[in-house]
């Protein structure tokens, strides 16, 4: 009976498709639910709501509808739901699963600064992610043009630049720990929106049951903390207070600093929940939109061969690219965009919630409602895009080729809890995309081409695919 009235819609709450009861609408989203989420949309309007066992949650889609909450409204929707799998996992504390409060505003403050000092606002910075660009062509080197996965070398070498920020180092890619720590991670992105979360979340005790994929969730995040732990220890060796050299030591000058304040929010604990955050948000992200370019180059040979000339005739006798390249590659560019636009690395966002009562649409949503922000519906909108559902670099061109910008383009979210790691991953793809494509010839093995459906997850992911990145020979 508790399970029925919790499912009621309260006054004025934005309806949506009927439940079953207990779980809700959790069955229907087991398979591709940013799709369903969207069809719904077109049912029930932009703005609509599903109840998950019991957690009634808002869906906002549509590029019109997201702006107007999360940018019109950016405070109302600032927050991030206090379910049981976060409050298991971060305590609601760290920087990316935060509440919208202190802590979050001082460990995102803290994370912008670090990123911008450790980071893109140090001149060598570029030179460092070239370095690591060099690390990943002569990995792949070693494959001869033979068929090969290029998951595992793409995550270590996006990884390594997040770990410049935080550590002030890089990892080798045979660095054993460090990649299952990654594996493990990212598991846990794929596990969170399972369907065993999501009743984790609506029925904290099946925590006591022997079996479950939310079993795995657990064990997994207990392992990738004691490495955490481990490593954020021994690179905060031979710390000079007030000397930071990476973002461990310039949150550990935080720390002291606040010290005697019972209200702040700074902790070893809050520390180790932070760094991994902002690592596995850094390396899944960017790495997957680099998995997606390298698959859509060799799906489609004469997009390949317009990138390879507009490389080739921007960067004479082969040298490197650097970030002034970039204006004068509108076509790369727009692939970039275009993938994704059209691959929708993180297709539902990262669960908001209201930090008060909230109104849109003549709807009214409670303070602390759940909200999903449907991104995928934003890239499909069709009243912004013509045909969504083909890949077309060229409608980020305008008719003299120059790029353009489009208004409904959202891969990194927006509002006061937007990607705070976007000029980072948009140096990091330009760099290792153009310097990959200028080397490199992509091609899958003869007589295969691997599925575009993607590996569901919080995260969108190619399945495993192998591919020949041959070496060829610039035309200057
Ligand atoms: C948040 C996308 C790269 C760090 C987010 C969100 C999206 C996103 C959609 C959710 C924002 C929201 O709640 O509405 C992406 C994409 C990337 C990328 C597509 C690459 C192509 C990065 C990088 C970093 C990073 C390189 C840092 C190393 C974060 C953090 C948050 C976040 C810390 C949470 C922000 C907060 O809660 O205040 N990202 N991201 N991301 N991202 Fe990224």
């Amino acid at each position: 009976v508790r399970q029925l009235v919790k499912q009621r819609r309260p006054p004025g709450f934005p309806p949506g498709p009927s439940p079953i009861p207990i779980i809700g609408n959790i069955m229907s989203l087991a398979t591709e639910p940013h799709v369903f989420l969207k069809k719904q949309s077109e049912v029930h309007g932009q703005i609509f709501s599903i109840d998950l066992g019991g957690i009634l949650t808002v869906v906002l889609n549509g590029y019109d509808c997201i702006r107007e909450c999360l940018y019109n409204q950016s405070e109302v929707f600032a927050d991030r739901p206090s379910l049981p799998l976060f409050k298991k996992m971060t305590k609601m504390g760290g920087l990316l699963n935060c509440k919208y409060s202190k802590g979050w505003i001082e460990h995102r403050k803290l994370a912008c600064n670090s990123f911008r000092y450790f980071g893109s606002g140090q001149r060598l910075f570029e030179r460092k992610i070239s370095e690591e660009c060099m690390f990943l062509v002569d990995a792949i080197d070693q494959h001869k043009g033979k068929a090969f996965n290029p998951k595992h070398l793409v995550t270590n070498a996006v990884s390594n630049i997040t770990n410049l920020i935080i550590f002030g180092q890089r990892f080798t890619y045979d660095d054993h720990n460090f990649q299952h720590m990654i594996e493990l991670f990212s598991e846990n992105v794929e596990l969170a929106v399972s369907g065993w979360a999501l009743l984790y979340n609506a029925f904290p005790w099946i925590e006591y049951l022997p079996f479950g994929k939310h079993q795995k969730l657990f064990f997994n995040a207990a392992e990738v903390y004691d490495f955490l732990l481990r490593v954020t220890k021994e690179f905060s060796q031979g710390r000079v207070p007030h000397m930071p050299r990476h973002y461990v030591d310039a949150y550990l000058d935080e720390l002291e600093r606040n010290a005697g304040d019972p209200n702040s929010s700074f902790s070893y604990e809050n520390l180790i929940y932070s760094v991994g955050e902002l690592i596995i948000a850094g390396t899944e992200t960017t790495t997957n939109t680099l998995r997606w370019a390298m698959l859509y180059m060799a799906l489609y040979p004469n997009i390949q061969e317009r990138v390879h000339r507009e490389i080739d005739s921007v960067l004479a006798n082969g040298r490197m690219p650097t970030l002034e390249d970039k204006q004068k590659m509108p076509y790369v560019e727009a692939v970039l965009h275009e993938v994704l636009r059209f691959c929708n690395i993180v297709p539902l966002g990262i669960f908001r919630a209201t930090s008060q009562d909230a109104n849109v649409n003549g709807y009214t949503i409670p303070k602390g409602t759940m909200v999903i922000t449907n991104l995928y519906s934003v890239h499909f909108d069709e009243k912004y895009w013509n045909d969504p559902g083909v890949f077309s670099p060229q409608r980020f061109l305008d008719a003299n080729g120059n790029f353009v910008r489009r208004e409904a383009f959202l891969p990194f979210s927006l509002g006061r809890r937007q990607c705070l790691g976007e000029q980072l991953a948009r140096m990091e793809m330009f760099l290792f995309f153009t310097t990959l494509l200028q080397r490199f010839h992509l091609q899958f093995p003869m007589g295969t081409i691997p599925t575009i459906a993607p590996k569901l997850g919080m995260t969108l992911q190619p399945k495993p695919y192998s591919i020949c990145a041959v070496r060829r020979h610039q035309k200057s």
